[in-house]
Order: C-alpha cells, then sequence, then structure tokens
C-alpha cells in the first residue's frame, strides 16, 4: 500500500476519503499522530503528518523512527514524502517542486538507525543513491500530468533546523553540490531504507535559500508560497495514485 508522508502545509489531503485512523504505537515509540487510511480514487492508501495534526513538532522533535516503523506495521510498501524546502539552485525557484535524487545530511542529535539495539546484528545498508528511482520516475510523470512546475533531480542538504541557515551556511551547502535545502529529510530517508521501504520525495520550494536575495526570509513570504504550492503538490499526489 502507497503511504504518504506529509509535511508543513500538507497535514491533510483533502480528496482523501477517511477510512479509519490507526493509533499505533512501535517498540520506537508512538509516531507523530494516528496513521490515516483513506481512499483515493478507489485505492486504499495511508497518511500520516510528519509533524503532528495539528502540526506542533518542529523538525527536531519528530520521532522518525516511529513514523517510519509505524507505517510499515500499517502496511505501507512504498512512500511518497512532501516537504517544503529553501532553493539553493538558480532552477529551485519559489514554486518549483523538486524530486531530488541525492542527499546530504547536516543534522545531528537524532535517532538516525533501527540497528542500534543491544544484541542486535550490526548491520550497514546500502545508501549510495537514498530515492528509489521507479517512485521518482512516477512522480515525475504524475507532476508533468499536472503540469507542475517541476525539477527533476537535485540534491537535498538536510540542516537541523529550527532555525534557517546564514548566508555562508548556505554558500558551503551549494558548493557541497546541495540545490535545495530542509529540515526534514534525514533519517527519515535512510529509516524508510533500512526498514525496506522504497521512498522519494516532492520537496517544493517556498522560499530562496538564505543569502540568496537581498532581503530577510519572513514566515510570510513562505507561507503565502506553501498555500498555493501545496495545492499543486495535492494534485500531482491526486495523480500519482491509480
Ligand atoms: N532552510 C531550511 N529549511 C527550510 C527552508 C530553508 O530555507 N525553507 C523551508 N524549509
Amino acid at each position: 500500500m502507497l503511504a504518504f508522508i506529509g509535511g508543513t502545509g500538507l497535514t491533510r489531503i483533502d480528496a482523501l476519503t477517511i477510512v479509519e485512523r490507526l493509533e499505533i504505537t512501535t517498540e520506537w515509540g508512538a509516531p507523530s499522530a494516528p496513521v490515516v487510511v483513506g481512499e483515493l480514487k478507489g485505492e486504499k492508501v495511508l497518511f500520516l503528518a510528519r509533524h503532528g495534526d495539528p502540526h506542533v513538532l518542529l523538525p527536531h522533535q519528530v520521532n522518525y523512527r516511529a513514523n517510519i516503523a509505524a507505517l510499515k506495521q500499517a502496511g505501507a510498501t512504498e512512500i511518497v514524502a512532501v516537504n517544503a524546502v529553501g532553493g539553493i539552485s538558480a532552477d529551485a525557484i519559489s514554486g518549483a517542486i523538486v524530486v531530488p535524487d541525492q542527499i546530504i545530511d547536516y543534522t545531528h542529535g537524532r535517532d538516525t538507525t533501527f540497528f542500534d539495539k543491544k544484541d542486535g546484528p550490526v548491520t550497514h545498508v546500502d545508501f549510495s543513491w537514498p530515492f528509489d528511482a521507479g517512485l521518482r520516475a512516477r512522480l515525475l510523470a504524475a507532476l508533468a500530468s499536472v503540469e507542475a512546475p517541476a525539477v527533476s533531480g537535485g540534491c537535498y542538504a538536510a540542516t537541523q533546523g529550527p532555525r534557517l541557515e546564514t548566508a555562508a551556511e548556505i554558500v558551503r551547502l551549494e558548493r557541497d553540490g546541495g540545490t535545495i535545502v530542509g529540515m526534514t529529510g534525514m533519517p527519515e530517508a535512510v529509516l524508510a531504507r533500512e526498514i525496506g521501504l522504497p521512498y522519494a520525495m516532492l520537496s517544493l520550494v517556498v522560499n530562496p535559500a538564505a543569502g540568496k536575495v537581498d532581503r530577510e526570509i519572513t514566515m510570510e513570504e513562505i507561507e503565502a508560497v506553501i498555500h498555493s504550492g501545496m495545492a499543486k503538490v495535492a494534485d500531482a499526489l491526486i495523480a500519482f495514485v491509480g
């Protein structure tokens, strides 16, 4: 079953007919919110609000292990994750929807693995290509079908937050190869890999990254783009199903 993880600005999908809300607990604790079982175009799908519903959890407060484990327990077989990001590269303009193909982790202090159980096996998963190629191709086709301003490929720089970056940090991320910057991509992506679930992202650019324009980044500007941009993301998700 397909599972969606909704981020800032996508706490729910209006077109989803809710069948059930599953209060799941996992050995890693409780997920951010109940896992919603819903129907979209006659297909059963799962939905989880990453930051809770209502939105209360900051990126570093999210229990990513519980979220991914809960989706697996609920029957997920693949995950499409939505997030809001800042744009670093010239093509990552506000309103663009990026389907990244790489990720760099700059977060710290988060629980990043399912494999740190006492006496558990020492396991190192391959993470050369963090996003599932098949899912990415299907997402790009769905974006094209709703004429969304899509960008194929890019490198998601995952920062700790909750503050935005300094201009110098963005220069560094760009030098590293980052094209977009957000706070939730890791460890979510690697946990999906560890648990064996194909995973891909839709990243909506909601602001130019720090220092890319000669002014401060305001929440008002971010919210204005989120509102219209997430409506387009939701259209693409609906097109993606069935
Ligand atoms: N930086 C990090 N995370 C973000 C940004 C940003 O500029 N915009 C939205 N999420």
